[in-house]
């Protein structure tokens, strides 16, 4: 999708994807991402997500990159944080003590914007991409880490042709085509969940498959 779409989402407050709480399969399965792996976690496409204050929570330092000043704003404004904020490189960086969000471009980061991070959390980013920008997503966060790493993907899949994304459907085979070369892939989670999503149904899906993995280099 193009950046302005995603401005016109979030001026829009068109922003479905939005969850009023932590995501639960972060909750679940952190104690996975986590173990034995410190330091930061990277959380790209971090739109306002509650996860970046839960992952702070932690006692983990993150970092987040996110297009849409509103999206950033809305955050700090609705967590009662002020951020200081300066411009770095193509980004303006939002900071507060354990936690700093990139706004900019995704494409724009590179290995030396995420303070030593080895662990990433994706939920809703690589989906929120159609197929050929997906390919360039993964190319580029594996090119962010080149060393070890962890990753948690929370991604979703739905019959071809029932909808057009975003959420984009992202199959477990394409999760293995797109990573599978540099990354140890585990399936910790997979589970029908259209009932949990109605606005989906609505737009016409009989099926939203939830998929969690691991993903380890
Ligand atoms: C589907 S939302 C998911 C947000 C968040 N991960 C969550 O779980 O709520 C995708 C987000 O990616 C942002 N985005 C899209 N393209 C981007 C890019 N190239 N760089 C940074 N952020 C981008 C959008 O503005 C949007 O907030």
């Amino acid at each position: 999708m193009e950046p302005e779409f995603w401005q016109q989402i979030w001026q829009q407050n068109d922003i479905g994807f939005h969850r009023a709480s932590e995501h639960p399969a972060l909750v679940r399965y952190w104690p996975h991402l986590a173990e034995g792996m410190g330091g930061p976690v990277f959380v790209p496409l971090c739109g306002k997500s509650l996860d970046l204050a839960w992952l702070a929570g932690q006692g983990r330092e993150v970092v987040g990159v996110e297009l849409s000043a509103l999206a950033v704003d809305s955050f700090f404004q609705e967590n009662g944080l002020t951020p200081q904020t300066s411009a770095v490189d193509a980004f303006n960086q939002y900071r507060v003590d354990g936690l700093r969000i990139y706004q900019g471009d995704f494409f724009a980061l590179s290995r030396r914007h995420l303070d030593g991070a080895r662990l990433i959390y994706d939920r809703a980013a690589l989906v929120a991409f159609p197929s050929d920008m997906r390919r360039r997503y993964a190319a580029h966060l594996d090119a962010l880490f080149p060393g070890p790493a962890r990753m948690l993907l929370v991604a979703n899949s739905y019959p071809e042709g029932q909808m057009d994304g975003p959420p984009f459907s992202v199959t477990a085979d394409e999760v293995e085509r797109l990573y599978a070369g540099n990354w140890r892939i585990e399936l910790l989670e997979r589970r029908e969940t259209i009932d949990e999503h109605p606005g989906l149904r609505k737009r016409g899906l009989d099926s939203f498959i939830s998929e969690v993995f691991l993903l380890e280099k």
